[in-house]
Parts: C-alpha cells; sequence; structure tokens
C-alpha cells in the first residue's frame, strides 16, 4: 500500500471505520491524521485502486476502533453509500431488536446531518439521508412502528442535526402509524429530516445564543425557512411536499406563524405534521438554557397552552401514538 500525505487540512473529514465492512460499492482514498513537527499530516493508509481492496479489507478489520481515520470531502457521498449499503446489512439480522436496529440507523443519519451542519459539507451529502430514511421505513414497518422505541435512541441533547435526525425519525413513524403510502412516509420522514437545513446558513452565533433574541436576531433566524426551501428547489431532486415543509413547519394553524401567516389547511399537510414534531422535539431535548421535559409533561403543554399551533387532528394523532406507556 503506498503511503503519500494530505495537504490541505479543510479537505479532510473523520469517518468510521466500522461502516466500511463488506465489498466496497466505490473506491476511495482512506487516511489516518500524524502530528509531526507541530504540524497535521494525513497519510494514505488505503488507495483507491480496486486491485488492493483486498489488503485494505484486512487492514480495516485490524483497524477497527483503533485509530482516527479520515477521507477527503469530495468522497463524502461514496463513503455514506458504502455506509448505508452495510447498514442495509445489518438491518437484515433477524436477530437484532428494533431498538439496535433504529440506533444504528440513528447513528449514521446522524453522521449525515452533522457532516452537513458542523462541517458545511456541499447540499449534494444530503442525497444519503433519503437511503436512511429509505431503511428506517422498512425497519418501521416490518415491526409495527414504536414510537418508544425511536424516543429511547433519540439524543436529548439538542444539536440541530440531532434535532433534524430526531424530527425525521418521530414524521417517518406517524407516517407508518398512520397508514399512509409507501411513498409518502418516505418523504414525511425525509421531509421531516430536511426540514431545518436553511439552518446551515445562519450565523453560529445567533443559532446558538443562550437567552432571548433580539428583533433582528428573530428575523434573521426566521430567514431559515425560505432558506431551506431554497437550498432543496436548487438541487433540483425533491417533490414540493419536502419543499413545503422546509417553508411551512413554522406557520401555525391560527394564522400567527411565520414566513406567510398561512391559515389551517392553507398549510400543507407534511408541515403540519412536521410543526408537531418538531416543537415536541424541541420541548423533549436539552439546552444550556432549558432542560428536557419529559414526554408526557410536552404533550400536555403542547396541548393546553399551544394547541392553536396545531392542526388538532394531528396533535390528536401523535398523542395518541406516544401516549399509551407514558
Ligand atoms: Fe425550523
Ligand atoms: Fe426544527
Amino acid at each position: 500500500m503506498k503511503t503519500g500525505i494530505g495537504k490541505d487540512e479543510q479537505g479532510f473529514r473523520p469517518i468510521d471505520l466500522k461502516y466500511l465492512k463488506g465489498d466496497f460499492q466505490e473506491s476511495f482514498e482512506i487516511f489516518y491524521k500524524t502530528e509531526a513537527f507541530g504540524t497535521t499530516q494525513y497519510v494514505l493508509f488505503v488507495s483507491a485502486d480496486p486491485q488492493h481492496q483486498d489488503k485494505a479489507r484486512k487492514l480495516i478489520e485490524e483497524k477497527e476502533g483503533t485509530e482516527d481515520f479520515f477521507i477527503k470531502e469530495d468522497d463524502l457521498n461514496k463513503y455514506y453509500c458504502q455506509a448505508t449499503a452495510h447498514l442495509r446489512d445489518m438491518i437484515a439480522d433477524p436477530n437484532l431488536s428494533l431498538e439496535d436496529k433504529t440506533r444504528k440507523i440513528y447513528d449514521v443519519s446522524k453522521e449525515i446531518m452533522k457532516d452537513f451542519f458542523e462541517f458545511n459539507a456541499s447540499p449534494k451529502i444530503l442525497k444519503s439521508s433519503e437511503e436512511v430514511v429509505e431503511i428506517m421505513d422498512d425497519c418501521l414497518s416490518d415491526a409495527d412502528a414504536d414510537f418508544h422505541a425511536i424516543f429511547e435512541v433519540t439524543s436529548n441533547d439538542y444539536y440541530t442535526y440531532t434535532h433534524s435526525v430526531n424530527v425525521g425519525l418521530y414524521c417517518l413513524a406517524y407516517g407508518v402509524k398512520t397508514e399512509m403510502g409507501s411513498n409518502d412516509i418516505r418523504n414525511l420522514g425525509l421531509a421531516g429530516m430536511l426540514h431545518d437545513v436553511g439552518k446551515s446558513k445562519i450565523e453560529p452565533d445567533i443559532l446558538n445564543k443562550n437567552g432571548r433574541l433580539t428583533d433582528e436576531e428573530f428575523e434573521i433566524i426566521k430567514g431559515h425557512s425560505p432558506q431551506g426551501k431554497e437550498i432543496l428547489e436548487s438541487m433540483r431532486c425533491y417533490p414540493s411536499c419536502v419543499l413545503q415543509v422546509a417553508g411551512q413547519h413554522h406557520e401555525k394553524y391560527d394564522g400567527t406563524g411565520y414566513p406567510n401567516g398561512l391559515v389551517g389547511e392553507e398549510i400543507a399537510h407534511f408541515a403540519r405534521i412536521c410543526k408537531v414534531t418538531d416543537v415536541y422535539d424541541a420541548l423533549t431535548t436539552r439546552r444550556s438554557y432549558k432542560k428536557a421535559l419529559a414526554p408526557f409533561d410536552a404533550l400536555t403543554v403542547m396541548n393546553k397552552e399551544m394547541k392553536h399551533e396545531f392542526d388538532h387532528k394531528v396533535l390528536a394523532n401523535f398523542i395518541k401514538f406516544m401516549g399509551p406507556e407514558l
């Protein structure tokens, strides 16, 4: 295996070797990081040459969990293609519980969204989320969707990337529970996962500010909704129901939401569902300035104090699915 040195630190992304088992779908280079003379160097660990794949496989198995490995940012899509193919194999294991399957899918989804939000990866990376939504749909549809299994694995610490995955999973489970068609379930799950992509355009200082936002800052935050729609529109691969969720998930049923003050059923059905799951996840996750509410308390707040914001039927369904074991 030949050795080379990467020059540009910015162009490398950390990866997890455990997702690279099985045959490679497409070849790409893998690097490890060394520090020498005060500088960081990325040394070639696996070349992209298909002839080296057997050797690469052995090395990957030996090194799993031992060192930090990296790939070039341009290869992220190939990496996630490999990771989701491996995920599909793992999920097919009949001995794995729904919770374990959900946890594995959650981990890969989280990495995809983290690359997008925290490392400013290109929106092209979002294409990989379609694959994980599909895998999650297969899993939940087989196992009689269980919101509680999902709630068990969702992160309680709020980051935009974990929030995105949580909302995606809640939307997907909502679609399965209400017996939507398979296409709708996947589009709804995807729309939930991508609803806040516009936040990638907002300054982190404003997005993560502790405490009250000024009016001006709030106006900037509000922009994430139309900006998200624009990002997804520019990719020219998403149906209008997915774009609508990005653009309308802050509209409120009574017309007091933003950006357009739409009322009732003027708001797209999927956006009304996302509104409920979005608020639920915001309430049940912890931020530096607030505690996480328990599911029962969050649903009580939503049903008593915020009811005017939601489509009552969607809220009632959501409470019914989340409710029995609360
Ligand atoms: Fe939002
Ligand atoms: Fe959100």
